[in-house]
């Protein structure tokens, strides 16, 4: 039998984190000798724990809040990518213990969206993200990788779209979020990003009639499934794309690192963490 491979995520808090789960299906499915934990890291202990953990015998872990951007000087090699995101949610070491860190959420949300809708991204011309946090930087950067010329970025406080604009470049512009409602006709992919919708948060309140029926509508929101932005585009007549899945496939990646062995997102998948969270 092959050595046992180690692998966890950190954060802190920790214990409402499904990716123990996801990545525990994959372990049994693919009948391989491995663990995925989770580890509750709190921030002031963070520099030493990545510091012993190829020593404490880890593959290699995932991080989530508040590490994610913290982690970047920690990590003695940084991806492109996880710097131009400005986070990091998943960490590797070579045989001799060198640390290399990425970020998967660009491929979560590409990923997901390939999946649920095969032909999402034929019109790949304009797009409108609403929120300008982690998340938006993340989809921003997944995006400009597939080829959208031209980004706007609508957000409550208007400086930070304005900030994150320049930091990615030209092809991003910033909006009012009172300038919404004008840039809709010609959004073929919407993205909300915010918080709004989620369990227990006020709806994102839109008026999506002036959007084309081909727009896609997608939310990074998935508690509920289907929030009412996607529920208020389905009944426009729009393609909907929950954002469940965003979650599922930026597991992807590490795990094929940790584990060698490439796994997909099945509806069975799904299912376990549909149930699991009572969605
Ligand atoms: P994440 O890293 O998960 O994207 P975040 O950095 O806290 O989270 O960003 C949350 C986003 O939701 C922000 O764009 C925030 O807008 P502000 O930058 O103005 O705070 C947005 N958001 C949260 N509550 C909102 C509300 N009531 N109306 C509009 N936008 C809201």
């Amino acid at each position: 039998m092959s050595n046992l491979r180690k692998a966890g995520v950190i954060g802190w808090p920790i214990h409402h984190s499904r990716s123990p789960l996801i990545h525990g299906h994959w372990l049994e499915k693919h009948e391989l000798n491995g663990s995925y934990d989770a580890i509750a890291v709190e921030p002031q202990d963070l520099a030493q724990f990545v510091k012993s953990a190829f020593e404490n015998g880890l593959a290699g872990f995932n991080a989530t809040i508040p590490h994610k951007e913290e982690l970047l000087p920690l990590i003695e090699n940084v991806s492109e990518k996880a710097q131009m995101i400005g986070a990091i949610n998943t960490v590797w070491f070579d045989e001799n213990g060198k640390s290399f860190g990425t970020n998967t959420d660009a491929d979560g949300f590409l990923g997901n969206l390939d999946q649920q809708l095969p032909e999402w991204d034929k019109r790949n011309q304009t797009a409108l993200i609403l929120g300008a946090g982690g998340a938006a930087r993340a989809i921003l950067f997944a995006l400009k990788e597939r080829g959208y010329s031209s980004i706007y970025v609508a957000n409550r406080t208007y400086s930070r779209a304005e900030k994150l604009c320049t930091h990615f470049g030209s092809y991003c512009e910033p909006i009012k979020w009172t300038e919404i409602e004008t840039i809709l006709p010609k959004t073929d992919l919407l993205v909300n990003t915010t918080s709004l919708g989620m369990e227990g948060q006020p709806p994102l309140d839109l008026d999506l009639s002036p959007l084309s029926k081909e727009t896609v509508v997608t939310d990074i929101v998935y508690t509920p499934l289907v929030t009412p932005l996607l529920e208020k585009a389905k009944v426009n007549g729009n393609r909907i794309v929950d954002g469940l899945g965003m979650l599922l496939h930026q597991a992807t990646p590490g795990f094929e690192l940790w584990f060698n062995q490439k796994v997909v997102v099945t509806p069975e998948l799904r299912k376990i963490i549909v149930t699991d969270m009572n969605l």
